[in-house]
Parts: structure tokens; C-alpha cells; sequence
């Protein structure tokens, strides 16, 4: 699937958004290694610190269906700028991703940045580290 496409889809999945205190809507959209593809938007609760991110949305529903590798995944915020995954999520990006993975931030699908899951969380404390 092309970036473009990727991110129509996280487009859509941003429909679904439930933010009724930050009013701010996220979608994201991921392809796993075995090219399947997960969706996902962020999920608020009245109690602040129990709201799920976009990403963690769409990760966790590749997780829990057996895909653990993350081919690209994009991400679509504001409309008028790039959103960049919090760090939270770009801890849990780095937990399902290889060198290749790619974190796509889009203003629509021909405005976008694309950079590498380890240079949006360089130095990233990992698996590795609990050896
Ligand atoms: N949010 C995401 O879903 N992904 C991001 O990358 C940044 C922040 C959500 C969390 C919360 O529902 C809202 O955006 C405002 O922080």
C-alpha cells in the first residue's frame, strides 16, 4: 500500500476519534510486515490519564491479532500541521518496529513528512537493554 493510501486510511480512522475534552481528533494507520493493515483513533476518558492515543489504538489491535512488526505507519492530526506521535507512543512504536519501520506525519496524503521509527526516538531504551 502506498504512503498516500495509508494515509486516507488514517483519515477515515480519525472519524471514529472520541474527544470530547480535547476536541482534538487523531487517526492513525498502520501496515504490519505480512501487509496487513490496522486502524485506529484516539480514545478520551473523563479521567485524562486513562486516554489512548491514535497509534497505541491501531498498535494494539495488530498486537493482539499476532502482527508484532510495523512496516510504516501514519499518523493525521490537525489538518494544518504535521502531528509527531507522543512519547509514549513512540516508545510503543519502537517496541514493534525494525530499522526499515517508517512513522509517516500527515496533513493529507500529499503533505507529509516521513522519518524512521528510530530517528523520532533515538537512544530508545529497548528489549536489548533488559538483557
Ligand atoms: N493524541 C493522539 O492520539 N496521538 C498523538 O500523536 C498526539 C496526541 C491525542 C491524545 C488526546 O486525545 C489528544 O490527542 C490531545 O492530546
Amino acid at each position: 500500500m502506498s504512503n498516500e493510501d495509508l494515509i486516507l486510511e488514517a483519515v477515515s480512522a480519525r472519524k471514529m476519534a472520541y474527544a470530547p475534552y480535547s476536541n482534538f481528533k487523531v487517526g492513525a494507520a498502520l501496515l504490519t510486515e505480512n501487509d496487513k493493515l490496522y486502524t485506529g483513533c484516539n480514545i478520551e476518558n473523563a479521567s485524562f490519564g486513562a486516554t489512548n492515543c491514535a497509534e497505541r489504538t491501531a498498535i494494539f489491535k495488530a498486537v493482539s491479532e499476532g502482527e508484532r512488526n510495523i512496516k510504516k505507519i501514519a499518523i493525521v492530526g490537525d489538518f494544518t500541521n504535521f502531528t509527531a506521535p507522543c512519547g509514549i507512543c513512540r516508545q510503543v512504536i519502537s517496541e514493534f518496529s525494525d530499522e526499515d519501520t517508517e512513522v509517516i506525519m500527515a496533513k493529507n496524503e500529499k503533505d507529509y513528512i516521513v522519518k524512521k521509527a528510530n530517528e523520532v526516538l533515538p537512544f530508545a531504551f529497548t528489549k536489548k537493554d533488559l538483557k
